[in-house]
């Protein structure tokens, strides 16, 4: 049941406020404590290794700088095809987190299978909750996200985010260090503000048909919104076969930088935090070679460096650690209507399956 909506894609999106709150209320009580499974003991963790595939890698790796500047922890991330081929030695006091919607990867399901005998600890952190990878974990984290049904992952994602920040939050709790200000408490705003940045969408929805035209697209992010440039690159490549990339903007200049011309939109992800300054730079970089820039960044940002861009996407003003699980919402926008302006099929994108259960 769509309801109501074109597609369980646009659904999906849409139900991301609902599905975020019924995440983060199984791992936080109604006073804003963290409430997490008790076998979940970070004090004896010296090391995370975090493996998935697809979008629950790209959350895995947004998760990495979560832990390590949080929680100050050493955090391996890798994806399930490769790790596993690696065959790498596993350092004792390792805990190996396995992030999969549908729990039935085939990939993931085999790293975590090297993981057995190994890792202190086996945590799964799955959408369905009967799925293989959630049998074989000692620690079962279901995600709430309720069912995705578009091959494309979207509440999957954000609802990941969410409880990847709790846990890191939780790990930092435990070693004796002290939390951002604000949090946890403060994550109870957080379905409030993916509310609010969903209203993007009709600004969206006009530039769309731009970028439908467009043959290579390329997405720009740095620190924790690197990753989000990868999903923004995933998630229109899936839905609308165009050709995309998406890149740590400190890249830039090592290559890619080659490609941009005015045909070439950039999606840069740049909120108002501590690296701002370097992106913007990255950003008039791409400008001065005729690169038409779409700009997704808060009203701070927008004022400092909206004027030269092609369009400016207003996302709220958040705490720093909040802003990749905000920025997600136009990543799934832009594929979204860029999908819807060239006609191609959004739930069910060609040669893709919701669960790859091949190697
Ligand atoms: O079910 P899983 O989370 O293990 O699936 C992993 C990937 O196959 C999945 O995220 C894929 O990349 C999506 N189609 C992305 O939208």
């Amino acid at each position: 049941d769509k309801d109501g909506h074109k597609h369980f894609m646009a659904k999906e999106i849409a139900e991301q406020p609902v599905a975020i709150d019924r995440a983060l209320k199984a791992y936080m009580d109604d006073d804003g404590q963290l409430s997490l499974p008790a076998e979940l003991d970070f004090t004896k963790i010296e090391r995370l290794t975090m493996v998935a595939c697809g979008t629950a890698f790209y959350a895995c790796m947004v998760a990495k700088y979560w832990f390590e500047q949080i929680a100050r922890m050493p955090v391996e991330v890798d994806v399930a095809s490769e790790f596993r081929y690696r065959e790498p030695p596993v350092p004792e006091k390792t805990l190996a987190l396995f992030v999969s919607q549908s729990g039935e990867t085939a990939d993931t399901l085999a790293a975590l299978r090297y993981m057995e005998g190994k890792a202190q600890q086996i945590v799964g952190l799955v959408n369905v909750p009967e799925s293989s990878i959630a049998r074989e974990s000692d620690v079962i984290l279901p995600l709430h996200a309720g069912p995705e049904i578009s091959v494309a992952s979207t509440k999957a994602f954000t609802c990941q985010l969410s409880i990847l920040l709790l846990l890191a939050l939780r790990a930092a709790e435990q070693r004796g260090l002290p939390l951002p200000d604000g949090m946890p408490a403060d994550l109870r705003a957080l379905p409030g503000l993916i509310h609010q940045s969903l209203a993007a969408e009709k600004q969206i929805t006009a530039s769309a048909r731009g970028l439908a035209e467009a043959r290579d697209i390329i997405f720009l992010g740095r620190g924790q919104l690197y990753p989000l440039a990868l999903e923004g690159a995933l998630k229109l490549k899936e839905l609308s076969y165009i050709h995309a990339e998406g890149y740590a903007s400190g890249e830039l200049k090592h290559g890619p930088i080659a490609l941009i011309d005015e045909k070439v939109p950039v999606v840069v992800m740049a909120p108002r935090d501590a690296l701002f300054d370097k992106t913007v730079s990255n950003m008039q970089e791409v400008m001065a070679r005729g690169g038409k820039v779409i700009l997704i960044t808060d009203a701070e940002g927008a004022k400092i460096a909206g004027d030269g861009t092609h369009e400016v996407i207003v996302m709220p003003q958040v705490p720093d650690s909040l802003a990749p699980i905000l920025y997600a919402v136009p990543a799934q926008q832009i594929a979204y209507y860029t999908a819807i302006a060239k006609g191609t099929d959004v739930d069910q994108p060609r040669n893709l399956a919701k669960s790859v259960t091949v190697e």
